[in-house]
């Protein structure tokens, strides 16, 4: 008998796939360039060359035997050890090639950092507005995932309801900075706050509060920004990165786990990541794309122009009318919704402007939508009239 569980969720489509599947289907009326397609979060530019010539020159000269064969179940020793190395130069940590984990991307990653420190009756605390895939994660170690209301002023953390929601069955808490969907990027005052409570709850509830760091977009941060290396303001920490969006790289699936050096049972964290795999049937990346990555570690693709989109869109949004907090990273904008239901303006957008955004309810922050704006600027620019006038319908 098949699963009901699983059946179930078949059931349940997500609303951003809805929007995207959409505007496929009127891509073929229309035509692709005449649909202004905000939904994915897929990156707009090429990987580095550099990238691409290490892999022909792997498959070129390399062994096909260590090229295409089995990695370590821990990853290669050379791509952790260079992992650390990087880590180290960049944000001064300690780590040894004993505290990476490479994953397939951010998912792989907080899917297996989740299980080492969470379990059955177990909470896990996270920030709206979210990156609802936490749910399958949470849900898959028997814990419960629970949401801080938004700060929709800000975006930064809403710290009187997320001491409200404290309590000694919290295990961890999920962080997404630069964050999706909102672009914002937590301060260092938001970060040291949230360190100097989690750190006064260890001591009264006498265990550890593991803080996972989702930092997919952690290379993505635009001029000005305050961006702390969350590792170095919390012991207790594992980074869960991806090289998709850095290195333009989301099909080839590679991420890693940086268990911080001063965590508690920092060494054994990796090894137990190991044996998480053995229960998900995952095993670490190709080797191929491991070694790959690992030359080109402190470089990434040109990602200047998500920058000079967010320029552009955000000067104009807000010229027109809209109400946005500025993101100060990712590909992203979380705009007010010109009325209450995002749901219904982002359908009235998709259907009479060919304007595709996604309503942000699948975030947890209704009243609010999202623009992927990691689009070549001309779509940037067609676009721009296309919001004057879905302005203009209720203003
Ligand atoms: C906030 C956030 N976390 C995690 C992920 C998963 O990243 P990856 O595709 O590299 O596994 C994404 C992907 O878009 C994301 O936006």
């Amino acid at each position: 008998m098949i699963s009901e569980f699983y059946k179930e969720m078949t059931g349940k489509t997500s609303v951003i796939r809805d929007f995207f599947a959409y505007s496929m289907e009127r891509a073929k009326v229309v035509g692709a360039e005449n649909i202004c397609n905000f939904s994915l979060g897929n990156p707009s530019v090429p990987c580095p060359d550099s990238f691409t010539k290490e892999m022909i020159r792997l498959l070129s000269e390399k062994d096909p035997m260590a090229i295409h064969g089995y990695s370590p179940s821990l990853g290669l020793d050379s791509t952790r050890t260079k992992i650390a190395e990087s880590l180290n130069r960049r944000f001064g940590m300690d780590y040894t090639a004993k505290h990476i984990f490479p994953t397939t991307g951010a998912a792989g990653a907080i899917a297996h950092a989740v299980r080492c420190i969470a379990g059955d009756g177990d909470e896990i605390i996270t920030f709206a507005p979210y990156f609802p895939e936490y749910i399958p994660y949470i849900t898959g170690c028997g814990a419960k995932l629970r949401i801080v209301p938004a700060d929709i002023d800000s975006f930064q953390i809403n710290f009187e309801e997320f001491e409200k929601m404290m309590n000694e069955k919290v295990a961890a808490v999920i962080i997404n900075s630069p964050n999706n969907p909102s672009g914002i990027v937590y301060t260092t005052e938001t970060i040291d706050k949230l360190a100097s409570i989690l750190n006064e709850k260890q001591k009264e509830y006498g265990h550890e509060i593991f803080l996972i760091s989702d930092e997919p977009y952690r290379e993505i941060i635009f001029a000005g920004a305050d961006a702390p290396f969350i590792s170095k303001h919390y012991d207790n920490s594992i980074c869960c990165y991806s090289f998709s969006k850095s290195l333009s790289i989301p099909g080839e699936r590679l991420g890693y786990v940086a268990v911080n050096p001063k965590a508690k049972d920092a060494e054994m964290i990796v090894p137990m990541c190991g044996q998480v795999s053995r229960f998900t049937g995952h095993n670490c990346p190709p080797s191929i794309i491991q070694l790959a990555a690992e030359s080109v570690l402190d470089e990434t693709s040109d990602l200047s122009i998500y920058e000079t989109n967010k320029n552009l869109l955000y000067k104009a949004l807000t010229e027109i009318g809209y109400e946005c907090v500025e993101p100060m990273g990712t590909f992203y904008m979380f705009p007010k919704s010109l009325i209450p239901d995002a749901n219904e303006f982002c359908w009235r957008a998709a259907k009479e402007l060919d304007l595709i955004l996604v309503p942000g309810d699948s975030f947890a922050c209704p009243g609010h939508f999202r623009i992927a704006y990691c689009v070549q600027t001309e779509t940037v620019e067609k676009a721009i009239p296309r919001f004057k006038k879905l302005y203009d319908m209720y203003k």
